[in-house]
């Protein structure tokens, strides 16, 4: 080995780890954010968002780098490099969806859409990653937080946002569909019309068959049948944004909870579907929620949920709880849940 090689390889090997350790730093953040947004349908969600994009431009700029990190890895009798590859594999296809999805060359893949390919696409990247990370260890150094190392990754960041919002300018200026697109990201369908508005759920629920007759609801203390519900006649103009990527903008009639659930002095209110499916909502909430048995002047149809299905103003679609059954209200505190779903 002659000199030259020696002073230069360890130089080289300090670059790729710092590209490594930034991929890590950014996949965190993108993760992060990506979830931030689907946790709002207000303006954190576009906050989120920006930062979001910002991170995906930057993770876009560093595969050429990355690239170069992964030949040479592949070269080595690694254990387990086929993973490494099957990880390179989802966050492309991650990355390829939510530019599809935020340009809007293609917004549904047959009963799927981009939006459901590139979450899915990342949560099943997650184990993967973290095996990646701990399998593959980059030394951590003291020179990696330099001051010049941090205006580095500051500059490339900023880069990578200046990408971003010139390519919002470009899909506005060419008139791509994503210039439509909500601050939340997501598409208009079928606003007040009913029949034209997409059914979907958060994760595995069916829909259910329910009886009208046989039907009750639970709620402050007594049994309500589908008529005495249907008598109900609190009006709301209310936006559903699905994390799926759409939003839909209806005229939804119904019961507000607070007259069902009465003056309880409890901390919260659980809502149930009949397929297992809950949220709960702080007690000072229930004036604004609606337990909506209709939607555009006419009774739910099943996939929207009937017998009622609640509105959630300003609430991302996974809080609308479909199929309701029970109405409860508790003195356990309000985000005594998973953040998320799990059903
Ligand atoms: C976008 C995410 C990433 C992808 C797609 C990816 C992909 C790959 C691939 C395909 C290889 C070569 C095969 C192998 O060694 O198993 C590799 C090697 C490696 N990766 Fe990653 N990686 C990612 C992120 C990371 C992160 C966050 C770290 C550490 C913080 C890391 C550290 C390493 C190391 C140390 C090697 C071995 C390089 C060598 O042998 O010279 N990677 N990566
Ligand atoms: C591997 C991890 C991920 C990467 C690399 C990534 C990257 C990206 C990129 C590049 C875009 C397009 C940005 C644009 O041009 O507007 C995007 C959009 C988006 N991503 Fe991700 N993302 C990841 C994971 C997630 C996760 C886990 C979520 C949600 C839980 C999420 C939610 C979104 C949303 C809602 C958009 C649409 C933004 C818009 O249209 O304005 N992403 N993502």
């Amino acid at each position: 080995m002659n000199s030259r090689t020696s002073v230069w390889r360890p130089v080289a090997i300090a670059r790729g780890a710092r590209t490594n350790l930034a991929l890590l730093a950014l996949l965190s953040a993108v993760f992060l954010t990506g979830w931030m947004a689907f946790a709002y349908a207000t303006a954190p969600a576009r906050w989120s968002l920006v930062l979001h994009a910002a991170g995906g431009f930057a993770i876009l700029a560093l595969l050429p780098w990355k690239s170069m990190i992964a030949r040479r890895g592949l070269g080595r009798p690694w254990p387990g490099r086929w993973a490494s590859v099957l990880l390179g594999v989802l966050v492309l296809v991650s990355l390829v969806a939510g530019l599809l999805h935020s340009t809007g060359l293609l917004v549904y893949i047959g009963p799927l859409t981009a939006m459901d390919f590139h979450v899915g696409a990342a949560i099943a990247a997650v184990p993967l990653a973290i095996w990646h990370v701990v399998a593959r260890r980059v030394r951590v150094r003291a020179t990696d937080l330099s001051r010049r190392n941090v205006l580095r990754g500051g500059a490339a960041v900023a880069g990578a946002a200046a990408a971003y919002a010139a390519s919002e300018l470009v899909v506005r200026a060419t008139g791509m569909p994503g210039a439509a697109r909500r601050f939340t990201g997501s598409y208009e369908a079928g606003s007040f019309e009913p029949g034209l508005m997409p059914v979907s759920s958060w994760m595995f629920d069916a829909i259910p068959r329910v009886a009208q007759e046989t039907w009750r609801l639970a709620a402050g203390g007594r049994e309500w049948s589908y008529d005495e519900l249907f008598a109900f006649d609190d009006r709301l103009t209310a936006t559903l944004d699905c994390t799926g990527g759409f939003f839909s903008t209806q005229e939804w009639a119904g019961a507000r909870l607070d007259r069902l659930i009465g003056k309880a002095g409890s901390a919260s209110i659980r809502v149930v579907s009949s397929t297992g499916y809950d949220r709960r909502f702080p007690i000072e909430r229930a004036g604004s929620l609606l337990l909506a048995t209709r939607l555009g002047g006419q009774a739910l149809d099943q996939g929207h949920g009937f017998p009622a299905r609640l509105v959630v103003p300003d609430g991302r679609g996974f809080w609308w709880v479909k199929w309701v059954s029970a109405v409860e209200a508790d003195d356990l505190p309000h985000w005594w849940q998973s953040p998320f779903p799990l059903q």
